[in-house]
């Protein structure tokens, strides 16, 4: 993978040499030896720190689900990658997974990983917002990030945001200059998150930009494994059944978006991250579960409960339903003209079945 770097922060002494006019070392002669040999001891700092420096080392604060699987792809490319998680239990799960894990929560005073951090070439943000307090790490730690990462090693970062920040636009298509419009508390402080991550990647003078990411679903975590699993519906998820649309993108083509992103940094840029089929929810359990009886009829049988209770397969979706507020279709444009990302699942016809044939491969469902 081709990495872009920045020089302007280098405080090697041997860029500041370049900048030297020729004619002073021409003026004194005698003193031209000992420039060489400064010169090449120079040089060879130089090859160290750039050897160093040219590590290409993330660092992710929250290794949840996108985080572990961009970790996963990053470490299979060669990248050095440092996550952090809340909980000591969750810490010793994905160290035996091969991670270098830390230990992290927002609301600790403390900013303990920071040294780690200061060495990191990559930040991918990756925590929630919180409602009535925006960013929740930028809240409590915005200066010393400031004061740290500005001597550190830091070229880019991106922040994960969500499409919810533009609210309602009566299901009409929005771009990212569609102004946002966020009617929900978590939405606001998804705003708030953004600009506060934009500013801190201006004010350290770094490539940053922001990812407003649809419904995330891949393997672990989709339609299939609500049905097989037979987890009941959030309040949020049984009232967002109403939408007649619904964003949503496959995480493979997220760690796409992103290694895009890493080639071709900007300052500031917003990006949508979605898939080409902003379906509503129904018609997509109502495939998924045809998909399962289809394929894998046995393993409804083996579930922890025979009827699929939150899953109105055979009932017909229509687009006439009342609708809860939060419709829009999000255009994906940018990502595929600027990033140049080709997704690999642009919709969830194609991503599910992919989901299936590694659940088949995995020889899910271990229900015992
Ligand atoms: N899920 C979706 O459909 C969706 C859609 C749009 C946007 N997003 C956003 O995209 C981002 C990535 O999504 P995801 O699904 O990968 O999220 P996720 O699985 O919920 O992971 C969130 C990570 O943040 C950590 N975290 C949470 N609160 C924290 C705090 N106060 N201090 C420190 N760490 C904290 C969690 O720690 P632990 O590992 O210890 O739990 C976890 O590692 C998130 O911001 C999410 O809200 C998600």
């Amino acid at each position: 993978m081709e990495t872009y770097f920045m020089s302007g922060r280098s405080s090697s002494p041997i860029l500041r040499f370049r900048l030297l006019p020729p004619k002073l070392f021409l003026r004194s002669p005698q003193v031209l030896p000992l420039v060489l040999q400064d010169f090449s001891c120079n040089l060879q700092a130089r090859s160290q720190e750039e050897r160093s420096e040219a590590r290409n080392r993330m660092f992710i604060l929250g290794m949840g689900f996108v985080g572990q699987f961009f970790a996963d792809q990053l470490k299979k490319d060669g990248w050095e990658v440092i996550g952090t998680c809340t909980s000591d239990a969750k810490m010793k799960k994905l160290e035996g997974m091969g991670f270098d894990v830390h230990l992290f929560d927002s609301n600790d005073p403390e900013l303990r990983s920071l040294h780690t951090m200061e060495s990191a070439s990559h930040l991918l943000i990756s925590i929630p917002s919180v409602a009535g307090l925006g960013d929740p790490v930028l809240h409590q730690h915005k200066d010393l990030l400031q004061s740290r990462l500005s001597h550190g090693n830091l070229q880019w970062l991106c922040y994960l945001s969500s499409t919810s920040v533009y609210g309602d636009s009566g299901g009409a298509w929005v771009d990212e200059d569609y102004p946002t419009n966020p009617t929900s508390e978590s939405a606001k402080a998804r705003v708030d998150a953004e600009r506060g991550w934009l500013k801190l990647g201006h004010d350290l003078g770094i490539s940053a930009q922001v990812f407003r990411l649809g419904g995330i679903y891949g393997p672990g975590r989709s339609a299939l494994d609500t049905i097989l699993r037979q987890e009941s519906l959030s309040k949020g998820q049984k009232m967002r059944e109403a939408r007649r649309y619904t964003s949503r993108v496959h995480i493979a083509d997220i760690c796409q978006a992103l290694k895009a992103s890493i080639n071709m940094p900007t300052f500031g840029r917003i990006y949508n991250i979605v898939d080409d089929d902003p379906a509503p929810r129904l018609e997509v359990f109502a495939f998924a579960q045809a998909l399962i009886e289809k394929r894998c009829p046995t393993w409804m049988k083996q579930g922890p409960a025979h009827e699929v209770k939150n899953v109105p397969a055979k009932k017909k979706v229509t687009t006439e339903k009342k609708t809860i507020g939060g419709e829009k279709r999000v255009s994906n444009a940018r990502l595929k003209d600027e990033l140049g990302v080709r997704l690999l699942y642009p919709s969830y016809r194609s991503g599910l079945p992919s989901i299936m044939d590694y659940m088949e491969e995995n020889s899910f469902p271990n229900f015992t």
